[in-house]
């Protein structure tokens, strides 16, 4: 990661500023240092490493060097809370639409922002949110993207559920263009938001999710549940019909969701 490889970005707010770092225990926590210090909304932090890398739900995110694109991303948005949830969905669209159509790869989203081929997850997207009263006052949308991780860098215990561009292309990925390519469609999708294209949004998220209509195993903090995913709405969570009941679950109480094997 070079800082002069941003230079000249054809995009309007995201990665306008972008700064960069060889190692980071997070680059959550040098986007919220930097908001502190008043960076303006937009600003891209990339690391080459992180340390200590987090996920949703606590969980680590495994970061090795110049693997991929562990960045994080600083959005103010003029949003009210109750349609916060833009905020990762914009950053799923913008990651599934590069695999698609750069590298012509059956990128899919699963439910609410692990974007996947063919059933392994290739990047994941945290945001994480400061309001003011009803609104958001600032954001970080931190992305994970396994770029150039071989089979010898995934866990063991990930090998069957996590996949790299460079695992399923069979070449190297140049960095420098793929880094920029990432800021140039978040941004692209950041001006919808900005524009108010709400229905764009979601209806460009449902039609990328590869679980509507789906069967589906669901874990939450204290149940297993089998269902067919018959909604996915952005506010309050996903539609599960599990026999002759509906049951409606919001992001935060799923802990894993998988396509039930057939
Ligand atoms: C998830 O799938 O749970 C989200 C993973 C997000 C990981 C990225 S890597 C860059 C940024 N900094 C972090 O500490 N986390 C995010």
């Amino acid at each position: 990661m070079e800082q002069n490889w941003f230079n000249k970005l054809p995009v309007k707010i995201i990665g306008r500023n972008v700064r960069c770092f060889k190692e980071a225990t997070s680059t959550n926590d040098l986007a919220w240092n930097e908001i502190s210090l008043g960076a303006p909304e937009g600003t891209a932090i990339f690391a080459g490493r992180q340390s200590k890398g987090r996920g949703r739900f606590g969980r680590e995110w495994h970061a090795p060097e110049d693997a991929g694109i562990w960045a994080s991303v600083i959005l103010k948005p003029n949003l009210p809370v109750e349609k916060s949830s833009l905020l990762m969905i914009i950053g799923a669209i913008a990651v599934c639409e590069l695999v698609r159509d750069d590298f012509k790869l059956n990128a899919s989203i699963r439910w609410p922002n692990d974007v996947m081929i063919d059933g392994k997850k290739i990047a994941g997207i945290i945001v994480e949110t400061k309001y003011l009263r009803n609104s958001i006052e600032s954001a970080v949308l931190g992305i994970g993207f396994n770029v150039n991780l071989n089979e010898s860098e995934i866990p063991a215990d990930l090998k069957t559920v996590m996949t790299s561009l460079a695992i399923e292309t069979g070449r190297k990925i140049d960095m420098k263009d793929i880094s920029r390519q990432f800021l140039v469609y978040l941004d692209k999708w950041h001006q919808k938001l900005t524009n108010a294209n709400f229905s764009e949004i979601t209806g460009t998220w449902q039609k990328m999710s590869g679980v509507l209509n789906k069967t589906v195993c669901v874990e939450t903090e204290n149940q297993s549940l089998e269902g067919i995913v018959i909604g996915l709405d952005s506010y309050d969570g996903i539609t599960l019909k599990i026999g002759a009941e509906t049951i409606k679950l919001s992001p935060e109480k799923v802990t894993s969701l998988r396509l039930k094997e057939r």
